[in-house]
């Protein structure tokens, strides 16, 4: 059997997380779509994540929300976090802080592991994204196709984690930087692979946010408002197919909506 597995890539702001609603069943059923995954991180009006649009995101045909760097923005979240099986948070967070690291969802009769961590290359210096993750394979327990969303800055942390991970986790994919990069690939010991999805946005943007304030930012160096811009939603990710016979993923493409 082969399983289709849709992953998108940071969703910024309404209008997107509006556009997801409206059409991700229908891709799914266009698509023959197994599992969804979504990284949410900043679905919210002014970035960041919050109940609704998360919720909306789940309703709308995501079977996991993942998140990052901006999970934690809005208090609201953290309780959520606790409480919902279907979003995970990064897992080299501190054990104390809100949520879970990995979520394992049965979907068409399998259950799908699927984790998060964020790189810690020009971020958050956070414990080991490496050694985060093993920590959740040893103990995982059951699962038919395993799933990460490596939220990272740095292109380097993200396929040198591909690599050391290849053969051990069925599906990863970068997210976090907004563009959608063309190296979607199959590694040689099976693993789905792409350093970045890209975005669920505002074309017309700097990664989401108005133009003019990130121009604004970039000549006068003073803080601005990062509002998110207007203008037509694209919707970036990838689909991987995975065989469960040969317990390998066989494919793996570049989407856009
Ligand atoms: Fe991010």
């Amino acid at each position: 059997m082969i399983l289709k597995i849709l992953a998108l890539g940071d969703v910024v702001g309404p209008a997107a997380v509006e556009k997801i609603k409206n059409s991700l069943w229908g891709i799914r059923r266009e698509y023959k779509l197994d599992f969804a995954v979504i990284n949410g991180e900043n679905a919210a009006d002014g970035g960041g994540m919050d109940i609704k649009s998360t919720q909306i995101l789940i309703n709308s045909g995501a079977d996991v929300v993942t998140a990052g760097n901006h999970t934690f923005k809005r208090r609201e979240i953290r309780e959520y976090l606790d409480d919902t099986r279907e979003v995970v948070r990064p897992c080299n967070f501190p054990d104390e802080v809100s949520g879970n690291g990995y979520t394992v969802v049965n979907a068409n009769g399998y259950d799908f592991l699927v984790m998060n961590v964020m790189g810690t290359v020009f971020m958050e210096p956070l414990a080991c994204p490496f050694r985060s993750v093993e920590k959740i394979l040893a103990r995982a327990g059951k699962y038919d196709v395993s799933i990460l969303d490596i939220h990272a800055e740095s292109t380097s942390e993200k396929i040198a984690m591909s690599h050391y991970f290849d053969g051990k986790i069925d599906i990863m994919f970068g997210t976090h930087t907004h563009v959608q990069t063309s190296d979607a690939r199959v590694m040689p010991s099976g693993s789905g692979y792409i350093t970045d999805l890209g975005m669920c946005g505002p074309e017309n943007s700097v990664l989401g946010i108005k133009k003019e304030k990130i121009i604004e930012k970039f000549l006068m160096h003073t803080p601005v408002k990062f509002d998110v811009a207007d203008g037509e939603i694209k919707l970036h990710g990838a689909i991987f197919e995975y065989d469960t016979d040969k317990k390998r993923t066989v494919s793996a493409r570049l989407f856009e909506y």
